[in-house]
C-alpha cells in the first residue's frame, strides 16, 4: 500500500515519525513516502526534529515557507497536486491541525485520493483559532478519521460523520514520547541551563491570540516574572513570539529578571528532557497539554478553552486563561503543594502502540 505522509510544521514531526517507522518495519504491507511542505523551515523548527526523531529525509520538499494563511495554504495546494498526480498513492495521511494538514487534504479529496486524518475530532469551539477551522474542514473531507480520545468521536458523530469513518486509535504523539524518554536522558539541557530536576518551571507561548496582542502578552509576562521570583523559569521562545517580544519592546525588559531564562526553541529530545523535570509547565500549546498529562507533570494552559478536554478530565492540565492573577494563583497552588489535587491517569490508548493501530485500520478500511 503506497501512502504519502505529510509533515509541515513543528507539531507534525512527532506524530508522523512513529507512523513512518511502523510502515518501514512492515515493508511487505506498506510503501511510505514522506512529503515536507516546508511550512516550518528554520533548522531549530524542522531539521533538529528530523534528527532527534530519526525521520527519513523527505522524498519531496515543497518549500512553501511563511506567508499569510491564504497564500501559504494555496502554495501547499499548488505544489502538492502534481506530486499526488505523479505518485498516485492509495492513501495520503495528514496529522494535526496546521495549514498544511487542510491544504493537502483538500488537494486529495478533489482528485479522489483517499485521505486519513490523524488526531481527528478535537474541537475548541473557538472559531477565531486558525487550527479550529483546519480541524473542522479536514474532518469533513477526509475518508478515515483517527481519534485520540472518545470525546473526539462524540464531536465527529455530532457533526453528522458516519461511524464507519471514525476509528479510535489513541494518541500517536505518545508513541514518540514513550519511544524517546530513555534517549532523552542523554540530553545535557538541564546542565546547560543550570537547573535541577523538580526545581524549575517551563513556559511556552506561541498562539497568535496570546502573543500578537500586546496587552494579553503583557498580562502573561507579568505572571511569569512574578513566578520567576520563586523558581527559575525556562522559556524557549517560538520565532513568532520572539518577533512580538521585540516589536512590543518586552525583550530587553525581560532580561532584567535573572531567574527568567529566554532561550531559542529546543529540539525534541532537549525539550522532552527539560519539561519532564519541571515542577510546573505553563503553555498555550495543544501537544504539551497532552505530553504533560502522559508524564504526570502539572500543566497550566494559558487559554480560555482547550480542544483536549481529556487532559483536564483525566490528566494534569488546568485551563486558567490569561489574567495575571489567575495564572499566579494557579501556579502558586501547584508550587505550594496543591498539585496532588490534579488527577493523574493516562487516558485510554495513550499507550505507545497507536501507530500500529493506525496501520491496521488503514489496511482494513472499507468505505461505509
Ligand atoms: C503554526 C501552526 C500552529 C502550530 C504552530 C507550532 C497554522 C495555522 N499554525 O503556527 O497550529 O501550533 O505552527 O509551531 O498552521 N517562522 C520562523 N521560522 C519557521 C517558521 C515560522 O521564523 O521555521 C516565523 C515566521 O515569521 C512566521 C511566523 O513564525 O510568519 C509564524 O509561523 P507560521 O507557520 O505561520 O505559524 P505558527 O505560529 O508557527
Amino acid at each position: 500500500m503506497k501512502v504519502i505522509n505529510i509533515v509541515g510544521a513543528r507539531p507534525n514531526f512527532m506524530k508522523v515519525a512513529p507512523i513512518v517507522e511502523a510502515m518501514k518495519r512492515r515493508t511487505s504491507e506498506f510503501a511510505p513516502l514522506l512529503v515536507h511542505t516546508g511550512q516550518h523551515y528554520d533548522p531549530q523548527m524542522s531539521d533538529t526534529f528530523f534528527r532527534d526523531l530519526a525521520l527519513p529525509k523527505p522524498d519531496v520538499h515543497l518549500e512553501v515557507g511563511s506567508a499569510s494563511h491564504a497564500v501559504q495554504t494555496a502554495a501547499v495546494m499548488q505544489r502538492f497536486e502534481p506530486v499526488v498526480l505523479s505518485e498516485k498513492p492509495e492513501w495520503v495521511l495528514v496529522v494535526g491541525d496546521v495549514n498544511s494538514t487542510l491544504a493537502c487534504a483538500l488537494v486529495c479529496v478533489k482528485l479522489g485520493i483517499k485521505v486519513a486524518h490523524v488526531e481527528a475530532g478535537l474541537r475548541s469551539r473557538d472559531r477565531t483559532m486558525p487550527e479550529e477551522i483546519n480541524r473542522l474542514l479536514t474532518d469533513q473531507i477526509a475518508d478515515l478519521l483517527f481519534t485520540p480520545s472518545r470525546d473526539a468521536d462524540a464531536n465527529l458523530l455530532g457533526e453528522g460523520i458516519s461511524p464507519g469513518r471514525i476509528s479510535f486509535v489513541g494518541n500517536v504523539m505518545i508513541d514518540s514520547l514513550l519511544n524517546n524518554l530513555k534517549r532523552a536522558e542523554a540530553s545535557a539541557i538541564r546542565k546547560k541551563l543550570k537547573v535541577v530536576g523538580g526545581e524549575y518551571v517551563v513556559v511556552t507561548l506561541h498562539r497568535p491570540s496570546n502573543v500578537d496582542n500586546q496587552e494579553t502578552l503583557g498580562r502573561i509576562l507579568d505572571a511569569i516574572t512574578e513566578i520567576a521570583e520563586r523558581l527559575p523559569v525556562i522559556f524557549p521562545v517560538h520565532p513568532r513570539t520572539r518577533e512580538k517580544l521585540k516589536e512590543f519592546g518586552y525583550e530587553t525588559e525581560l532580561l532584567r529578571f535573572g531567574n527568567l531564562r529566554i532561550v531559542d526553541p529546543l529540539g525534541y529530545l532537549d525539550f522532552l528532557r527539560l519539561f519532564s523535570g519541571a515542577c510546573l509547565v505553563l503553555t498555550d500549546s495543544g501537544g504539551i497539554q497532552e505530553e504533560t498529562t502522559a508524564l504526570s507533570i502539572p500543566c497550566l494552559t494559558l487559554r480560555e478553552n482547550t480542544e483536549r478536554p481529556i487532559t483536564v478530565e483525566l490528566g494534569t492540565n488546568k485551563v486558567v486563561g490569561t489574567s495575571t492573577d489567575r495564572i499566579i494563583d494557579a501556579a502558586l497552588a501547584v508550587l505550594n503543594g496543591g498539585s496532588g489535587a490534579l488527577r493523574k491517569q493516562p487516558p485510554p490508548l495513550w499507550d505507545g502502540r497507536t501507530s500500529d493501530r493506525i496501520l491496521d485500520a488503514l489496511k482494513g478500511f472499507s468505505p461505509p
